[in-house]
């Protein structure tokens, strides 16, 4: 039995899917009503659980042998998921998969890759089998601004000629079903990336082929575009985190490919251009 986490955001509600085309024993945790729903639609066993209430980790850990553990960015995201790889060790869980971020590193400016390096030394030191996910940014992170974009034909960013591998969030999910199905993956740690390194006035274009409008790329001072998160209601760590990873990609720190994708899929990670096709709608108004 499999007990995935974070199972109706953004990568667990594509990992859902390809479990159950595998045929695996799937229990997912739901952290709502309309979270059961959505886990029961692909097939798989609801439980009730919350991080924070780790009783119900204990109970939905129990009789697994696997489990994918993520937990949403938070500055409470390192303490939660410690405790959660505790437990799937009292627990008897065999393998933990985890979902971590490039550029883990107790130094990072960004909190979110302070709290992944904490996460990953933790569960590196736990004594249970473990492999980790080291994801690239999400391409589905560029449908936040979407009212901008279909509302202005503006996209804002602070990231100029910088390229970075993102990655359709269904790749990840891809990866972590091989990895949660097949053997050798035992403390391994995959960087995973998209095909291409793209920078945002590259994706613009694209998104603009694909629409058949004008998306324009407006490059802001960092100054300018923190305030304008603040403004939009982001907390300070997630405000200054991102200021600090899109100065990374500026700097052109952020460009690695990977081909994991491939090497666990058998075919390439998908490009830009097919998340801006399956994402046309939610752009066209551009
Ligand atoms: N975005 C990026 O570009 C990027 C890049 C690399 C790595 N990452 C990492 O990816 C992870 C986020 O993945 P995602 O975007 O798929 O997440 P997401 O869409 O935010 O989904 C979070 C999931 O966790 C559940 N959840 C929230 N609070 C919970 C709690 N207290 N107890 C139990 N479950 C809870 C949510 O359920 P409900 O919706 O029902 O609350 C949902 O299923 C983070 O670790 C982040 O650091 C992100």
């Amino acid at each position: 039995m499999i007990l995935v986490t974070g199972a109706t955001g953004t990568v667990g509600s594509a990992l859902l899917p390809i479990l159950a085309e595998r045929g695996a024993s799937v229990r997912a945790l739901a952290h709502s009503q309309a979270g059961r729903a959505a886990i029961e639609a692909h097939g798989a066993e609801a439980v009730d659980g919350d991080f924070d209430r780790p009783e119900t980790l204990e109970r939905a850990m129990a009789g697994c042998d696997r489990v994918f553990l993520l937990s949403p960015a938070s500055p409470a995201q390192a303490g939660r998921e410690r405790r959660a790889i505790d437990i799937a060790g009292q627990a008897g869980v065999a393998h933990v998969v985890a979902l971590s971020v490039m550029g883990a590193s107790h130094d990072s400016p960004m909190g979110f890759a302070r709290w992944h390096a904490e996460i990953d030394d933790h569960l590196a030191a736990a004594g249970v089998g473990h492999t980790i996910l080291r994801p690239a940014g999400f391409m589905q992170s560029h449908l936040l601004p979407v009212d901008t974009v279909r509302a202005e034909g503006a996209w804002y960013g602070m990231t100029g000629d910088g390229a970075s591998g993102f990655i359709d969030a269904a790749d990840i999910a891809a990866v972590a079903a091989h990895v949660l199905t097949t053997d050798g993956h035992e403390g391994a740690t995959y960087e995973v990336t998209g095909p291409e390194s793209i920078s945002m006035p590259q994706a613009a274009a694209q998104l603009s082929e694909v629409i058949g409008g004008d998306v324009r790329y407006v490059d802001v001072p960092a100054d300018g575009f923190r305030a304008n998160l603040a403004g939009a209601g982001l907390p300070d760590w997630l405000a200054d985190s991102l200021v600090a990873l899109y100065g990374a990609i500026r700097a052109g720190h952020a460009a690695t490919v990977t081909n994991e994708v491939e090497k666990a899929t058998g075919r390439p990670a998908r490009p830009y251009r097919q998340f801006a096709e399956n994402h046309r709608d939610a752009f066209a108004a551009a």
